[in-house]
């Protein structure tokens, strides 16, 4: 990247970062049983919930035990269960619909990041019913207060359940956008063991990786602060000591172990930003419709090793945290062990080394979504353009 556009990155980052401890960030109450959910509701004095969630979990039976003790206790919830991957305008108006049919005064977001958008956006539509949707989409356009939304995430990955972000694609467009807005956070987090049982081996290994991937670039980046970064070492943790037990089900306490882990790193990344690693996997999921867990899971270890010295005092730091080494053996020795480790543990996850389907007649506009996601606004710890980021693709298809 040429210098004058390097100053402008960091001079743009620089005030973001300034302006951190002025914005009304705030952290979702944490319980961790489906049974809460009507004390919640009673607490608030709730009592009908549009419940946001998508075919497939509804399918596979997750949502029943919550439709059960929710009826039992007078409380039978409004069902929107049609959100699909890539919530879109048109499923968002859809469960409107619903809450406003249903006369519903909560909203209760069950599933992965894709349910958690949809439930946020119906948030944001209850809170300004005059204005369009897609007029909300950037940053602080919704403003005023939403239903109390209760999220469950029914995945140790995404971090949704705590993060101010809602991402909609448009019903005529295809465009994706997003909504950014602090009353978009959910009042309540519901992190229950029991919803993430059933995870498939693979789903849940990709996942965790993605929670790993928010919790090292918040960490490594430029606009951190001391309780992001002290979440983001906490996951780290947590991650490296249980997601294969996790991802195998071999112990409650494990899955437990995770869902906390992606939720304190959401907390860190909401605040202090992700990276290239998402920026790239962003334009892979675009492009080829890749799951984003696998793509970062693949592309984490790559990207680290590229990003050099720069990164060493950071990583090793971590790789302490991670039960790796001690803290005198040295920054590049523990940094490199850290990303060694990575490598090893996506080899015993079943993660590919590579990422398979990337054509090279595709890198040039792939770098350009890349370059464009991430510049000026993540606080990268070396700053790369599109020239520079096209090698991040060819060493992950090599
Ligand atoms: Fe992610």
């Amino acid at each position: 990247m040429n210098a004058a556009r390097k100053i402008y990155c960091r001079i743009y980052q620089k005030v973001f970062r300034a302006a951190l401890p002025l914005l009304p960030y705030r952290n979702p109450v944490i319980r961790h049983s489906i049974e809460d959910v009507n004390d919640i509701m009673q607490e608030n004095k709730l009592k009908r919930p549009l419940l946001v969630t998508d075919g497939q979990i509804r399918g596979l039976g997750l949502t029943k035990n919550l439709e059960r003790h929710l009826s039992e206790n007078g409380k039978q919830p409004v069902v929107y269960d049609r959100t699909g991957a890539n919530p879109t305008t048109e499923m968002v108006m859809e469960a409107l619909k619903c809450y406003r049919a249903g006369e519903c005064d909560c909203i209760i977001a069950f599933g992965g990041g894709s349910s958690m958008d949809c439930a946020k956006a119906v948030g944001a539509c209850v809170a300004r019913p005059k204005k369009d949707l897609k007029k909300m989409a950037g940053i602080l356009k919704v403003v005023k207060k939403t239903p109390v939304i209760i999220a469950i995430p029914t995945t140790a990955g995404t971090g949704s359940e705590t993060t101010l972000a809602a991402v909609i694609v448009d019903s005529e467009t295809k465009h994706k956008y997003v909504i950014n807005d602090f009353p978009l956070i959910p009042s309540y987090a519901v992190l229950a063991p029991s919803v993430i049982k059933s995870l498939p081996q693979s789903v849940a290994a990709a996942t965790g990786m993605d929670a790993l991937t928010h919790a090292v670039e918040a960490y490594i980046g430029g606009s951190t602060t001391g309780m992001t970064r002290a979440d983001a070492e906490e996951a780290v943790s947590l991650i490296f000591a249980n997601i294969e037990a996790a991802s195998r089900h071999e112990s409650t306490r494990s899955e437990a172990c995770m869902l906390k882990a992606a939720h304190l790193a959401g907390r860190a990344f909401t605040r202090s930003y992700v990276g290239y690693i998402h920026a790239v996997s962003h334009s892979l999921s675009g492009k080829y419709n890749m799951p984003h867990g696998l793509t970062n899971a693949v592309l984490l270890p790559i990207v680290l090793e590229m990003y050099g010295s720069r990164v060493y005092k950071k990583l090793a730091r971590l790789a302490v945290c991670a039960g790796l080494g001690d803290e005198d053996e040295g920054e590049e020795k523990l940094a490199k062990r850290f990303i060694a480790e990575i490598y090893s543990m996506n080899e015993r996850l079943g993660i590919p080394k590579r990422i398979e389907g990337i054509k090279k007649e595709d890198i040039d506009e792939l770098s350009m979504y890349a370059d464009r996601e991430a510049n000026p606004l993540y606080p990268v710890p070396v700053l790369w353009d599109r020239r520079e980021l096209k090698k991040i693709y060819r060493r992950a298809s090599a």
